[in-house]
This record gives structure tokens, sequence and C-alpha cells, in this order.
């Protein structure tokens, strides 16, 4: 009996403390000017590169979905082992550089102290805001994993999935058909290439060369930017038609018919998913407060032992 209820006392101090460890104030004493140091140095990225706050918050996505937010998406491959970053769904990821730079004026205020995983989840949130969007609090205290494997990127979500296999993917993690929706509201910003979306614009089906949910004039549009066999690289197009803009177009779009992934069309294909596409198409505000909950349940996903030195590599 005794050993029974010991147990369940070490099983719920596990619960706890992999759900509460975070918090707002974590870094008030040891690194009062962090979050200014995070924002200016995101800042001038964007002032540079209009791509930037995409890519950082696409990163950010990356990294809680593998092995939690632990900054493992930042770390290089070395020696044998291939890291996340050179997996195969890299084709997007972008702007490292921003999180070094960060992490070198963090380290310069309060040396070995802010985990890169903090600092990437700051970043993401400065990237939200600077393009418009919502702001929030980010609760910190995330520690940096020494794992990062590029076979493991076979873990996050396709473009190809369907509305079950989305499910399963966000709820593996605590996340919701709320969460689905409204993260998928990341789509306001950023681009996608040809290869992302090619599912739907050629060979979609026995029948079938183009996916018949897509608008016509639309479907064409991307047939022609990304033909059967394009060669080009870089080709592809905007996410939504403010591609700099963190507002709810992605989702008014997505009931013309003019999303861009499967993985988007397929939030029509539930009805309490297609209840949320509704309600965040006709209210930005509706769509911003579910955005801000559900990334912070999303960036609350932890799983990192050590504060990095360096980002890109374990100490
Ligand atoms: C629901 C499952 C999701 C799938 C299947 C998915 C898939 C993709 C794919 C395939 C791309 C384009 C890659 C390329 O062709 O370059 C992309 C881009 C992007 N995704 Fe997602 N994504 C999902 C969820 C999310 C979430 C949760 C966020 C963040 C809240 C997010 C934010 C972004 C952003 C910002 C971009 C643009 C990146 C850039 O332009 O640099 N996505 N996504
Ligand atoms: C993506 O992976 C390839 C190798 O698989 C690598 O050459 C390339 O640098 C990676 N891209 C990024 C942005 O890390
Ligand atoms: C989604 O795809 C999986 C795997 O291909 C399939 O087993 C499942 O039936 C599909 N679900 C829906 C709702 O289409």
């Amino acid at each position: 009996m005794a050993a029974i209820v010991s147990l369940l006392a070490l099983f719920i101090l596990f619960i706890s403390s992999s759900v509460s460890s975070l918090s707002s104030n974590y870094y008030d004493k040891t690194c009062p000017h962090l979050e200014s140091a995070v924002t200016s140095a995101v800042k001038t990225a964007l002032s540079n590169d209009k791509t930037v706050p995409a890519a950082l918050l696409r990163m950010h996505f990356h990294d809680c979905f593998i092995r939690g937010c632990d900054a493992s998406v930042l770390l290089e491959s070395k020696g044998k082992n291939q890291a996340e970053k050179d997996g195969p769904p890299n084709i997007s990821l972008h702007a490292f550089y921003v999180i070094d730079n960060a992490k070198k004026a963090v380290e310069a205020l309060c040396p070995g102290v802010v985990s890169c995983a903090d600092i990437l989840a700051l970043a993401a949130r400065d990237a939200v805001a600077l393009s418009g969007g919502p702001t929030w609090e980010v609760p910190k205290g995330r520690k940096d994993g020494r794992i990062s494997k590029a076979t493991e990127t076979r873990q996050l979500p396709a473009p190809t999935f369907n509305i079950s296999q989305l499910q399963q993917s966000f709820s593996q993690r605590g996340l919701s058909f709320e969460d689905l929706v409204a993260l998928s509201g990341g789509h306001t910003l950023g681009f996608a290439h040809c290869s992302s979306f090619q599912n739907r614009i050629h060979s979609f089906s026995s029948t079938l060369d183009v996916d018949p949910s897509l608008q016509p004039s639309f479907a064409s549009n991307l047939r022609s930017v990304c033909p059967a066999h394009n060669k080009v690289k870089t080709a592809g197009t905007t996410l939504d038609s403010t591609t700099t803009t963190f507002d709810n177009a992605y989702f008014k779009l997505l009931l013309q018919g003019k999303s861009i992934f499967s993985s988007d069309q397929a939030l029509l294909t539930n009805p309490t998913t297609k209840a949320l596409v509704y309600k965040f198409a006709s209210s930005h505000k509706e769509f911003e407060n579910a955005f801000v909950k559900s990334i912070i349940k999303m960036s609350s996903i932890t799983g990192g032992q050590e504060i990095r030195l360096d980002c890109k590599v374990v100490r």
C-alpha cells in the first residue's frame, strides 16, 4: 500500500514538474533585459529581410513538434549524426542567424543563463507581433536538448495529411482541434515551394488532375507557377494574399477554395474544425485570442536538459 502511495506521489510530482516548470517571470532576477535583447535582434533582421518572421514562427513550430520545444531544430549535424535541420522537410527553414545573433546579445548580458529554446519562443512571439499580430507573455524556463536527428522530422505533419492524420499528430502532443485550426492560421505568413502542394495541382487522383476543392482560376495560377515537371527549386507561392501581415486572411481565402496545402483544405472536412474556420474568418479578434492560447500551449511542450552556450552545438 505504502509503495503504491509513494509511486502515485512520484507520478503526480512527475506530471506537475513537466507542466508547471515554465513561468513568465523566470528570468526576472537572472536576466532582466532578456526580452528587449531578443526583440532588437528580430527587429534588425526584419528590417533587412521581410521573410524573417515567417521563418521564425515555422522554426518554433518544428522545434516544439520534435522532442518538445528544446531547440533541437537549431543543432548542427556533427560527425555521423545528421541533425533535424538537414532532414528532408527543411526546405523552408532559414534565418537561423537571427537566433544566433539574439543568443550572442543575451550571452553578453547574462552568460550561461538563458536557453536557446526560450530565445526561439520569444523570437516567434516577436515575429508575430512585429507582423501586426497579437502579442503575449511567453512562459519561460525551457531547457535545451542534446539530441537532433534528421530521421525524426518524419514526425512532423505533412501538407498532404487529411483531418484524421492532423488530429492524431496534434493530439499526440496534447493539442486539440481548436489548437489545430488556430495554429494553422500561422499560414497567414510566409511562402510554400511547389513540392509542398504539387499533389493538389498535378495527378491529384486517378480521375482528376486538379483538386476540385481548389477555386479553378486560383488552381490555374498555381499550375502556371508550378508546372508538372517543375525544375525551378525556388518556385512557389505565398501562403496567403497578405504574406507579411499576421491577419485572418488565411481563413477567408480557405473558404474561397484558395488554400495552399491539402492539410489546410482538410480543416473544412470535419464539422468541428469547419465551424472554427468560419469563426476565425469572420472575426479577427476571435482568431487572435485563439492563436495566443494555442501557441502558448504548443510552446509549453518541454523536453531539454541544459543551457547551451552556442545554439548550434550541445554543451
Ligand atoms: C497543421 C499542420 C501543418 C502542416 C502540414 C504544415 C506544413 C507546412 C509546409 C509544407 C510549409 C511550406 C514549406 C515550403 O514549401 O517551403 C509550411 C510553411 C509554413 N508554416 Fe506550416 N504546417 C503546419 C502547421 C504550422 C503551424 C502550427 C505553424 C505555426 C504556428 C506553421 C507556420 C508556418 C509558416 C510561418 C510557414 C512559412 C515559412 C516561411 O515562409 O519561411 N505551420 N507549413
Ligand atoms: C537542408 O538539408 C540539406 C541536406 O539534406 C542541407 O544541404 C541544407 O543546408 C539544409 N538547409 C538548411 C536551411 O539547413
Ligand atoms: C486519412 O488517411 C489515412 C491514411 O491514408 C486513412 O487511413 C484514413 O482513412 C483517412 N481519413 C480520412 C478522414 O480521410
